[in-house]
């Protein structure tokens, strides 16, 4: 084989296929998980964005942040007449500058807005992880109100619903304002330092540029570290501390559950107050299902002069099949055909290529054997095919002005007049 897909990626075929250990499932499963994203999406009334893959690396830089993961080493970069740009490793910077390009706050009130679509990042790839991937997700932007912030949770949790996804948990914490950010951070290090020796070469890293990344760390002697370490709860201000509480009281209201924790930070540094991952039983080390929190400074940060508060979430689409898999929720498979023409001689192949414009017409999905093959071949195109009947058209037929009308399932065979074809059939088709 000359080319193959690029690691970390994979195409999505009509049917389900194996690559590199995993399941893809084929393109209708994943139209149907795009339906019910987007039927979820319409009820909370968030509207659709697309933005382009390609965006400046400097968005992406600012937005995402320098000291994380995704912009020091994930990126995909294209270079391109002294221009840098970037696959988009996620959609909330892009999504911020979409806002902000098109002045979105002139609609009035809050801009809900959803996506759905791929993002890359140059991460190992393994079971649940790509360098393409697909997120859906939210972002409402304009509103500090925490009711946006219950709100996308509760648009979270109702999609999940809406899989018959079970065994998640909510994890949920609060990073304060930004301007709660340095006492936080000094105490850390302070914390921190003694215990150098203890701590990785990332984790020493990332005490100067980022220490709240350190309460992140899956090392074991690192964590061990985590149960006396200086807690964000003890550093936010009161209005942040007021909004937390309010969400809170808010999911409880609705009955979403969560679990409060504390040492939750996330990897992208954009985020100010809310932040929550929802995990799932079925990933395990994967990482979770989807994520996201406000970020009430990344307006300023990619160059606007106003604030715009904001809170949203990504999915991760790969991660969700692997859930629904483990569920063993029975996903759709590719559409058959409504009718499988079989056309015998010349004069029939005329006939039937017409016929099956005329029945396309008619709203009925036609195949076809291409090729001038057997009676015998095409039949078994007709099986293979699983559409619901194949009409045969052969040279006797044809004069007399008739096709026959055999059921796939049943075998039963029925002649029909051509002229009430596309009616006899349109009136069978479920
Ligand atoms: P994130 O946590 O980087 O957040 O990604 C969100 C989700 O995307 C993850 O929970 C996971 O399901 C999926 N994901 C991430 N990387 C990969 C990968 N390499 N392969 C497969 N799936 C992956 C964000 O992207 C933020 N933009 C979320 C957000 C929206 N925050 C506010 N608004």
């Amino acid at each position: 084989m000359a080319y193959q897909t690029i690691r970390g990626t994979f195409d999505i075929l009509p049917d389900a296929h194996s690559s590199g250990g995993s399941t893809i499932q084929g393109a209708a499963a994943w139209r149907w998980v795009e339906g019910v994203v987007r039927d979820a999406m319409a009820r909370f009334a968030f509207e659709e964005i697309r933005t382009p893959v390609l965006e400046p690396l400097e968005l992406v830089a600012r937005g995402v942040g320098g000291t994380t993961d995704i912009v020091q080493k994930e990126m995909f970069v294209v270079e391109r007449s002294k221009e840098s740009y970037v696959l988009r490793p996620e959609v909330t910077a892009p999504v911020m500058r979409a806002y902000l390009e098109h002045h979105l706050e002139q609609r009035g009130g809050a801009q809900r807005l959803y996506y759905i679509g791929p993002c890359f990042r140059a991460e190992r790839p393994q079971k649940g992880r790509y360098r393409q991937f697909h997120q859906f997700g939210t972002e409402l932007l304009g509103s500090d109100d925490p009711r946006a912030d219950a709100e996308v949770i509760a648009n979270l949790r109702a999609i999940y619903d809406a899989f018959g996804i079970t065994g998640t948990r909510l994890r949920l914490n609060t990073l304060g304002d930004a301007a709660d950010r340095p006492a936080f951070r000094d105490a850390l290090r302070a914390y921190f330092a003694p215990h150098a020796d203890v701590l990785s070469a990332t984790s020493r890293q990332r005490l100067e540029a980022n220490p709240l990344r350190i309460l992140d760390t899956k090392d074991e002697r690192e964590r061990t570290l985590l149960a006396d370490a200086p807690r964000i709860t003890d550093f936010i201000g009161d209005d942040a501390r007021a909004h937390y509480d309010a969400l809170k009281g808010l999911l409880d209201g609705l009955g979403v559950p969560y679990v409060e924790d504390p040492l939750l930070v996330r990897g992208l540094d954009y985020y100010t107050r809310t932040v929550f991952e929802l995990e799932s039983d079925a990933l395990g080390a994967q990482g979770a299902l989807a994520a996201g929190g406000r970020y009430d400074g990344l307006a300023q940060a990619v160059g606007s002069k106003k604030p715009v508060p904001a809170v949203g979430y990504a999915a991760g689409i790969e991660r969700l099949f692997i859930a629904l898999a483990e569920q063993e929720v029975v996903l759709p498979e590719a559409p058959r055909p409504d009718v499988f023409l079989v056309c015998l001689g010349d004069a029939a192949e005329a006939a039937g290529f017409g016929l099956a414009q005329t029945l396309r017409r008619a709203g009925l999905a036609v195949d076809f054997a291409l090729g001038g093959r057997s009676m015998k071949a095409q039949m078994k195109a007709a099986d293979r095919s699983q559409a619901a009947v194949a009409v045969i058209l052969g040279d006797d037929e044809l004069t007399a002005g008739v096709a026959q009308v055999r059921d796939l399932g049943a075998s039963a065979q029925r002649t029909v007049p051509i002229d009430q074809l596309a009616l006899a059939l349109t009136r069978d088709a479920p």
